[in-house]
This record gives C-alpha cells, structure tokens and sequence, in this order.
C-alpha cells in the first residue's frame, strides 16, 4: 500500500487546534475556558504562546483598533483582513470572528452568506453573533450550514443605542428571566458557547449552571465558565478609565509612550543609530563607488 500526504478535508481542524467539542468537556471537567481578543498576527502568535484557549477577532476592533466610538461601523472588509491575521498568528486557539452590525441582521441567507466568507477567506474557526430573538433562526441557520456560532447576551454592544447605553444587563428579576430564557434558547438553537457581557454575578452563575454549553463572561463575575477581556483593557493600552469588570495585568501605554519618546529624542540628537545598527561596506568597494561617481554625469549634462 503506498501512503501519500492527506490533505485535510475542507472543514477539517489545523492540526494542534483545539477542538471545538472540547469546550463542552472543559465545562464538565470545571476546567476555565480563557478567552482574550485579538486583532492581528502578533498578537494571535502571543495569545497562542500564552495558553490562550479561544482568541475572539472582536467588532470592539472598530473601537479599540480603528478609533470609532462605537462597535457598528465595523465592516466585513475590515473584519475578514483582522481575523485572516489573527489566523496567521495563532495555531492551537479557536479563532473566533464577530459578525459586524448589518452583516447577519437582514435574513437568514445572508447571515449564512457572512459566516461562509468568515470561514473560507479569513480561516475562522466559528463566529459570534449578539442576541437571541430573531437572531435564533440565525443561529439555527448557521450551524445547520456547519459554521459554529457562540452566542452574546446582556450588554450587547452592536444594540447599545437600544439598551440605554453602555450599561449593565438583566439587574432586575423581569430583565434576568428574559435572559435566562435567551441564553436557553440560544442553547437550543445550536450555539456552542454564550457570552454574557455586563451581568449581575448571581445570574449569570444561575444561567451557567441551566446550560451544557458554556458560558464566557466578560463583567459576569467567576461563576460563568470562562472569561474573556479585550486585548487593550488587559494590557492597559488606553489612558482613560477602564470599565469595572476590568482588571488590567500591564501598562503598556506608559511603557510604549516612554519608548517612543526615547526614540525621537535619539532621532533628534543623533544618538541613534549607532554604527552596530547599520551595515559597513569594504574599503575597496568604498573606494571604487567613489571613483565611480567622480565619472558620473551631472544632472546638467543630460
Ligand atoms: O467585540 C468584542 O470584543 C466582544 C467582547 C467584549 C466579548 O464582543
């Protein structure tokens, strides 16, 4: 029998990728899911080599990358170049491509449409859409087509407008049982994960023991199953104020501000570069550039 290099069928996993059904067992086994975002190549390879195990390619990217103030004018354009690098970068973690605003609202097919050109041009592993509603029969639709879905509920950022603002969900009894049951239903519908943004702890730890699928939460206490953080709170790249659920592990604007000014400053002074930073040539080859020159024609005589 000869053997021959296989080459994985389509929708089969990079090798060393974490499993998807792998999920599931890490929330029966009580094992934290970590999930981070992410919105270029360095940053996958970083993640990667940190242990993350989900990298989400976040619409946060038209916040926190592209300086909108809101997550809505995210592209496809601009989501499928973002989670393409991500993929470029990191190997072992699924790569997770949110869905920008006016991507998967107007029908089913085009919701389809969108996650299929978020697996084959840009190698996402899954996509995340918000809400529940409407957005189930785009669930169902979705991994009926093989594109896994992870759910988000409570602050859903695309709909900020409608729930008054960047603003904790779900913090009376009415509010909690509708996310109770959204969070079920998009459970049902096919989703392999949910995140539950900007909820009240004891809810959210409530919703995460009624479903088999696991939670990730960002501003929803320890009780969910794992959590996730954008890359720029964690690493303390903004100035201003982070949102309370934020906890930063660096300060990388004051360290990345003072580089900066070092650099210009040695610009400016002429301390850099050194000669180790630049390339010397022979004192022959020297000598025959100049020599050369001296036979070169002057602008003027053209
Ligand atoms: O876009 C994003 O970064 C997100 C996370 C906050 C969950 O949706």
């Amino acid at each position: 029998m000869t053997t021959r290099p296989r080459t994985p069928a389509p929708g089969t996993p990079a090798p060393g990728k974490l499993p998807l059904p792998e999920l599931a067992q890490m929330k029966q086994r009580g094992d934290r899911i970590v999930m981070v975002t992410a919105y270029d190549a360095p940053s996958g390879r970083i993640a990667d080599d940190a242990g993350v195990d989900l990298i989400l390619v976040g619409d946060s990217a038209a916040m926190v990358v592209l300086g909108h103030d809101s997550t809505v004018p995210a592209t496809m354009e601009e989501m499928i170049i973002l989670t393409r690098a991500v993929n470029r970068g990191a190997r072992r973690p699924l790569v997770i491509a949110d869905l920008p605003f006016g991507s998967y609202q107007v029908s089913d097919e085009h919701a389809v449409e969108t996650g299929v050109r978020f697996l084959k041009e840009a190698a996402a592993d899954a996509v995340k859409l918000e809400g529940a509603g409407v957005m189930l029969s785009r669930v169902r639709a979705l991994t009926s087509s093989g594109i896994p879905v992870m759910g988000h509920l409570g602050l859903t950022p695309q709909t900020a407008t409608m729930l008054g603002g960047f603003k904790a969900q779900g913090r009376n009894a009415a509010k909690a049982v509708q996310l109770y049951e959204d969070a079920l239903a998009l459970e049902a519908a096919g989703c392999f994960a949910i995140v539950l943004e900007a909820v009240p702890a004891p809810v959210a730890a409530r919703i995460t023991a009624s479903l088999t699928v696991p939670t990730i939460g960002i501003g929803a206490g320890a009780g969910c199953d794992g959590q996730v953080l954008v890359w720029h709170d964690l690493l303390g790249l903004y100035d201003g104020k982070a949102p309370r659920f934020v906890k930063q592990y660096a300060e990388l604007a004051p360290t990345i501000r003072n580089a900066l000014s070092r650099y210009a400053a040695e610009v400016r002074d002429g301390t850099f570069p050194e000669p180790k930073h630049t390339y010397a040539m022979s004192d022959d080859e020297l000598a025959s550039f100049e020599a050369e020159l001296a036979e070169v024609r002057t602008p003027t005589e053209f």
